[in-house]
């Protein structure tokens, strides 16, 4: 039994689906922490969306993620409002009409797509990749030590300058997209992943969707194809373009999901991870100076980043049958929402969750999901976030937060929209001459 007060369904629901919600960080962590002692997954009836169960706790969410025969994907994957739904779904129950990326799938058309490009993302393939990293954060150090004047110091809006581009140069590069097409690949990623966030919005209210952006996504990753189907390259659009299905070409809404999956997931989680670990940073200059004392602690400080923010809020299944999660009677039919942030802050898994500690071991977040559909770019992403710091620890003295972070408004993809820091270069080195 639990001590804490009977949950509102519909107060809560309508706060874990608020947009807003999500940047208010002490706000949002009370809420879930709320949910957590609840001990069981809480039904919750949000105005204008459709209900669901949400799973707090982190072995439940483990639990649900393990088995997708009975907590299923293609039924409903995120939070969307009734009005957001009808325009996503075209009338039916599935995504199938607009998007049908490898989170969206069930087995075993799940397992058959993934095999596509899984081999590109293993641990060997992604290593290969670690030169390119390493000469794009020379290049992006260069950009944030050209802001420091004659004394070493300088200021810049890492979320804004550094976090945002740097992740999607890296999955730019990989696709093999052309550097000119950056502001567009920004801008199209953006509506999908953030459409909520008054700065990026499209008008959620009339019903408009994340999926607005798909029509010109569609246009621009076809001509992708066609073009590596003739030509083929050194590059994972290749390996996209020219995959097969039990010996057929994948279909061209799944050919083109997987781009989309591709851009969105590879770019704007990452980011995220990389701008809160600045924050986290900034504000602990104890962990800065201790990370440059014993940089072998880069590895679990970036896995600390990644549990800190949490990037993907949230993820959902739907039961295919009468089930239980957590001592839960579930029915099938219903739905349950996976908040990782809330289950990466759990106390029966995690020592002094609200601590951020560069060596925190073990740390068995689950910011990448768990089970089939575990995040494929994890190995990729946590190569990114060590190879930026690693540059940014060897050039980079002390830094601090010359104002508020602000956080986007999100019940999804959450990400940094400003984080202001003022950083001393180290050893008064500013473009190679001694100061
Ligand atoms: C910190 C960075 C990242 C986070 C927190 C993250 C998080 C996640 C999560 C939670 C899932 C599971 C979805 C589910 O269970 O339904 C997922 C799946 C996926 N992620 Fe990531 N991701 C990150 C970076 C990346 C990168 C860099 C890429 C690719 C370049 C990527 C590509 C994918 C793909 C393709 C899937 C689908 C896997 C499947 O359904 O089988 N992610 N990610």
């Amino acid at each position: 039994m639990s001590a804490e007060a009977p949950i509102d369904p519909v107060a809560t629901g309508n706060a874990l689906v608020a947009a807003r919600s999500f940047a208010d960080l002490p706000a949002v962590h009370t809420l879930l922490a709320r949910l957590r002692n609840q001990g069981r997954p809480v039904w919750v009836t949000p105005d204008g969306y459709r209900p669901f169960w949400a799973v707090t706790r982190h072995a439940q969410v483990v639990a649900a993620s393990s088995d997708n025969a009975t907590f299923i994907s293609s039924r409903r994957l995120n939070l969307m409002s009734r009005l957001q739904e009808a325009a996503a779904f075209k009338g039916g129950e599935r995504y199938g009409a607009v998007l049908r990326t490898l989170v969206h799938m069930d087995e075993p058309d799940h397992r058959d797509y993934r095999a596509v490009a899984q081999p590109w993302f293993n641990a060997l393939a992604v290593r290969q990749q670690m030169g390119s990293l390493k000469e794009l954060s020379e290049e992006f150090m260069g950009q944030l030590a050209a802001r420091a004047g004659a004394d070493g110091v300088g200021e810049i809006d890492f979320a804004a300058e550094i976090a945002t581009w740097f992740p999607l140069r890296v999955i730019m590069s990989i696709l093999g997209i052309p550097l000119s097409d950056l502001p567009l690949m920004h801008r199209l990623t953006k509506t999908l992943s953030a459409p909520q966030d008054p700065d990026f919005s499209v008008d959620t209210a009339a019903g408009a969707s994340m999926f607005d952006s798909i029509p010109e996504f569609t246009d621009y990753f076809l001509a992708v194809i066609a073009d590596r189907r003739r030509a083929p390259r050194n590059d994972l659009a290749t390996v996209i373009a020219n995959g097969t299905i039990g010996g057929a070409p994948l279909g061209e809404l799944e050919a083109v999901s997987y781009f989309i999956t591709m851009a969105v997931a590879g770019h704007d989680t990452t980011a995220a991870a990389m701008a809160g670990g600045c924050q986290a940073l900034a504000e602990r200059p104890e962990a800065w100076a201790r990370l440059k004392r014993e940089p072998e602690l880069l590895k679990s400080a970036a896995e600390e980043m990644i549990r800190w923010v949490t990037p993907i809020k949230h993820f959902m299944r739907t039961a295919t049958r009468n089930c239980e999660l957590g001592g839960q009677a579930i029915r099938a039919g219903e739905a349950i929402a996976m908040f990782y942030l809330a289950a990466n802050f759990d106390e029966e898994v995690f020592d002094a969750p609200q601590e951020f500690r560069i060596d925190r071991s073990p740390n068995r977040q689950i910011a990448f999901g768990f089970g089939p559909h575990v995040c494929m770019g994890m190995v990729l992403s946590r190569l990114e976030l060590t190879t930026w710091y690693a540059e940014m620890l060897s050039r980079v003295e002390s830094l601090a937060m010359t104002g508020p972070a602000r956080i986007l408004e999100s019940n999804f993809l959450g990400g940094y929209k400003s984080v202001p820091i003022r950083f001393r270069l180290a050893g008064g080195q500013v473009n190679g001459s001694s100061i």
